[in-house]
């Protein structure tokens, strides 16, 4: 399976359960790697989404071990063990760790390459993804760089 993250210099993911900054280019390219697969993603996260609500185009797979939280709109999982047995339905190409950083940390060993967006930014964050370049991960894939909202940023494919 991936993982997809956006993150800054100092791999910094979010603040106050939100991204660190929306980037139009960056939202199509999660987009176009997502849509038709299966995304995973914590509670948090799937509260973050535009209205609360599962992406759509999607199979949303959310991890929450609250047993007051139900959903109808998407598959909840109370346990990686879970999450694992669900994934394992579809091609591991298909499947993408979406965060956040808690389930990022549990998932990072079961994966095989990670869509890292990286913004040339240090923001003040309260989330982090773990730091690849001091781990057994090597890029074997970067776009040219670009530029939005003053921020240039890159997209690079880390490989074990
Ligand atoms: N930059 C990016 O690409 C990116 C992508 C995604 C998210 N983010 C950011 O990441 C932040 C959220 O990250 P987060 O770590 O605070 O939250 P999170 O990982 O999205 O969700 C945490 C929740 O997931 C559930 N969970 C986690 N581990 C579990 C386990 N082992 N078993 C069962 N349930 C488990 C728990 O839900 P219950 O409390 O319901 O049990 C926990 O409260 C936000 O700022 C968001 O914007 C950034």
């Amino acid at each position: 399976m991936n993982a997809i993250v956006a993150v800054d210099r100092n791999w910094g993911i979010g603040r106050n359960n939100d991204l660190l900054v929306h980037l139009p280019g960056d939202l199509k390219y999660y987009k176009e790697k997502t849509l038709g697969n299966v995304i995973i993603v914590g509670q948090k996260t799937l509260e973050s989404f535009p209205g609360s609500k599962p992406l759509p185009g999607r199979t949303n797979i959310v991890l929450s071990d609250d047993p007051a939280f139900v959903r109808d709109d998407c598959i909840v999982c109370r346990t990686k063990e879970e999450v694992l047995e669900k994934a394992a339905a579809y091609e591991p190409d298909r499947v993408f760790i979406c965060g956040g950083a808690s389930i990022y940390r549990l998932f990072l060993d079961d994966c095989d390459a990670c869509y890292v967006t990286k913004i040339d930014e240090a923001f003040e964050a309260d989330t982090y993804f773990p730091d690849l370049d001091a781990r057994l991960w090597r890029i074997d894939w970067a776009s040219p760089a670009r530029e939005e909202k003053g921020l240039r940023y890159r997209f690079v494919r880390y490989v074990k």
